[in-house]
C-alpha cells in the first residue's frame, strides 16, 4: 500500500487551491467557442485527480467525465461531486490506454499531469487515446508547465507556496533544489513536503517523492507528429491571451483537434 500526496486527495486538492478553477474553465470554454464553434455538451478530464475542472464543467450543465489511475483520487472525485449534487462520471483508467466507447466535445488534461507520461511511446499513446475520444469539431486542451521552469535559471513558478482554506493552513514544497533532471531520461524525482496546520493539534506532514518527466515544446511537437492523430490549433502561455514565447508566459497550453475525420 503506497501512501503519498496522490493517496491523500483532500490534501492534494488543498495544495492546489491556489488555482482559480472557475476562471480556468471560463477560459477553456472561451477557447472552445473561438476554435471549435461547436457547443460543449460533454467533457472528459484526464488524469483528473480530484476532478475540480470536471466538477466545474458539470456545474455548468456539461456532461462531465473524470478519469484517473489512482483509486483514492477516483473515490474522492466521486464523493465530492455527489456532495455538491453534481453528476460527474468517474472512471479509473490509464490515460495511455482507455476506451470509454464514446466521444466528447472537450477533453482536457490540467496542471502538467502529462509529466506522468515517462516515455515518448507513452505520450503518443496518450495523444492517440485523447484523439479517439474527440467528437467532430472537439478540442483536446493540454496544460503543461512552461519549459522555462526547467530549461532556464528564471523559472516562472515557485516550488514553495502557502494556502489557507477553511481555517486550515498548508505550506507546500513541490521540488527541492537537489531534485535535478536526469539529463538522459529528463526525469526528476521531485521531493514533496506538505505541512498542514489546523486550529488545534500538531501539524500533519506528508512527504512524498513524485517522479516528474520534463517535456520540451519541441518534444511535444514531435509527439503530436508521431501520433499523427491530432493537429495544433493554438498555443498559449497562460489562461489568457499570452503567447507561449512571451516573457510573461508561465504555462504551456496547447489546443488540439483531430487531424483527420473519424
Ligand atoms: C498533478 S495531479 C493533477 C490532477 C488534476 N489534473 C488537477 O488539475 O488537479 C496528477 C494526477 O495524474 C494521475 N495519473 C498519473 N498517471 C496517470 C495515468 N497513467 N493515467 C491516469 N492518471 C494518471 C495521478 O493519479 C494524479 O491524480
Amino acid at each position: 500500500m503506497t501512501t503519498g500526496i496522490y493517496d491523500d486527495p483532500w490534501a492534494y486538492e488543498l495544495a492546489c487551491s491556489f488555482r482559480d478553477v472557475r476562471a480556468e474553465v471560463d477560459v477553456l470554454l472561451a477557447w472552445c467557442a473561438e476554435h471549435s464553434g461547436a457547443p460543449v455538451a460533454t467533457a472528459l478530464e484526464l488524469a483528473a485527480g480530484p476532478a475540480e475542472h470536471a466538477r466545474e464543467l458539470a456545474r455548468r450543465g456539461i456532461g462531465a467525465t473524470a478519469l484517473d489511475l489512482n483509486p483514492a483520487m477516483c473515490a474522492y472525485a466521486a464523493e465530492r461531486a455527489k456532495f455538491a449534487g453534481l453528476d460527474v462520471e468517474v472512471v479509473q483508467a490509464d490515460m495511455t490506454a482507455f476506451d470509454l466507447g464514446r466521444r466528447f466535445d472537450l477533453v482536457v488534461t490540467m496542471l502538467d499531469s502529462t509529466s506522468h507520461l515517462m516515455t515518448l511511446d507513452a505520450f503518443t499513446a496518450h495523444l492517440d487515446r485523447a484523439a479517439a475520444h474527440l467528437a467532430d469539431g472537439g478540442l483536446y486542451i493540454v496544460e503543461m508547465s512552461h519549459p522555462k521552469d526547467r530549461l532556464t535559471d528564471e523559472p516562472s513558478v515557485g516550488t514553495a507556496w502557502t494556502v489557507d482554506r477553511d481555517g486550515v493552513r498548508a505550506t507546500v514544497r513541490w521540488g527541492e533544489p537537489a531534485d535535478r533532471l536526469d539529463p538522459v531520461t529528463q526525469i526528476a524525482d521531485d521531493h514533496v513536503t506538505m505541512t498542514i496546520a489546523e486550529d488545534a493539534g500538531e501539524p500533519r506532514v506528508i512527504r512524498d517523492v513524485v517522479p516528474y518527466r520534463f517535456w520540451t515544446a519541441t518534444e511535444l511537437d514531435a509527439a503530436i507528429r508521431l501520433s499523427g492523430a491530432l493537429a495544433v490549433v493554438a498555443r498559449y502561455g497562460d489562461f489568457g491571451d499570452v503567447a507561449l514565447a512571451d516573457p510573461e508566459a508561465w504555462r504551456m497550453i496547447t489546443v488540439l483537434r483531430r487531424a483527420r475525420p473519424s
